[in-house]
């Protein structure tokens, strides 16, 4: 009797689950973008929050992710510090919505602080309450971009391994070159779709950051037989560094910058070209992005 009643409440249940995946396959999924570098330092921090606000300007539904364990700072440089964070909501202290903050042009931030450190320890039963939370938020968005750690640990790589598209930021330094190859290396031996892109940080001239994009291009493709695309450059300005000292993005308070100019061309190709271009890789949502992201974790 009891066996019987358990096999119907399955039958049910993976009824509905079919029912919602219908339901929801005609529904458009939240694409995320991982921002990375295997070097610190580089510029990814300021690059994801920028490039969020400039593709939210465009009116693109962004939603950033500070996922940053060592030095959660996007807060820093919008100069708010955020009450709450992940932490709280793992606690069952608040909801994602609660702890969210809301940017300039509507730019919805998610700071993660201690708790992307906790995700890889939870509870099953908290952890489906978390990525319940956080996946709710599918399809309210065109996109989540997210701000990686740096450098090659595991769970930087699960970040990596779970978006549907990875950035990978390095500047035309030979270290911070090495690394990026290092990190491009890494993942190859993880991902199996998806793009990764390369931007150079801080070049001379747009030159230089053709050359060096070409150069790890190359590398990749001949070492790794990984393809990895160029997605643009950021000239070496003195208003990243006055901006941070502002607390202000530098594409809010210098948006005639030649680097602002640069952020722009990015958005574009990432507003035209990746997010027009779902079906080449179709984004597969956030919640199974958050399932897989826990399972690559474990
Ligand atoms: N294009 C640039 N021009 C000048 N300085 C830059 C540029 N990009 C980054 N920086 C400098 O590098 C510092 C570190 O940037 P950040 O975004 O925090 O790097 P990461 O997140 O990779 O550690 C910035 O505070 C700024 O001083
Ligand atoms: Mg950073």
């Amino acid at each position: 009797m009891h066996d019987q009643a358990e096999k119907l409440r399955l039958a049910v249940r993976s009824m509905k689950d079919q029912i919602e995946q219908d339901v929801f396959a005609g529904m458009k999924h939240t694409r995320v973008i991982a921002v990375t570098s295997g070097k610190g330092g580089v510029g990814k921090t300021n690059i994801a929050l920028n490039l969020s606000l400039a593709l939210a300007a465009n009116g693109v539904r962004v939603i950033l992710m500070d996922a940053d364990m060592g030095l959660a700072n996007i807060d820093i440089i919008i100069g708010v510090v955020p009450k709450y964070n992940l932490y709280h909501v793992i606690r069952g202290e608040k909801t994602v919505k609660e702890i969210m903050l809301i940017g300039p042009h509507n730019l919805s931030i998610i700071p993660g602080g201690s708790g992307i450190r906790e995700l890889a320890n939870l509870p099953q039963e908290t952890l489906k309450r978390v990525i319940n939370d956080l996946g709710r938020f599918d399809g309210e968005y065109d996109l989540m971009i997210i701000d990686t750690g740096a450098g090659i640990s595991q769970s930087v790589l699960s970040f990596l391994t779970a978006a549907d598209d990875v950035i990978v930021i390095t500047t035309p330094e030979p270290t911070s070159l090495t690394d990026a190859y290092g990190i491009i290396k890494a993942m190859s031996a993880q991902r199996a779709r998806g793009t990764i892109y390369i931007v150079i940080n801080r070049v001379e001239m747009e030159a230089e950051g053709v050359l060096v994009a070409h150069k790890l291009t190359r590398v990749a493709e001949n070492f790794l037989g990984v393809e990895v695309e160029p997605m643009g450059y950021l000239v070496e300005d003195e208003v990243v560094e006055k901006a941070v000292k502002e607390q202000q993005p530098f594409i809010i308070n210098y948006p005639n910058s030649a680097v602002s100019k640069n952020i722009r061309t990015i958005a574009e190709q990432i507003h035209t070209g990746v997010l027009a271009n779902q079906t080449v890789t179709k984004p597969s949502g956030l919640k199974t992005f958050f399932r897989n992201l826990t399972n690559f974790f474990r």
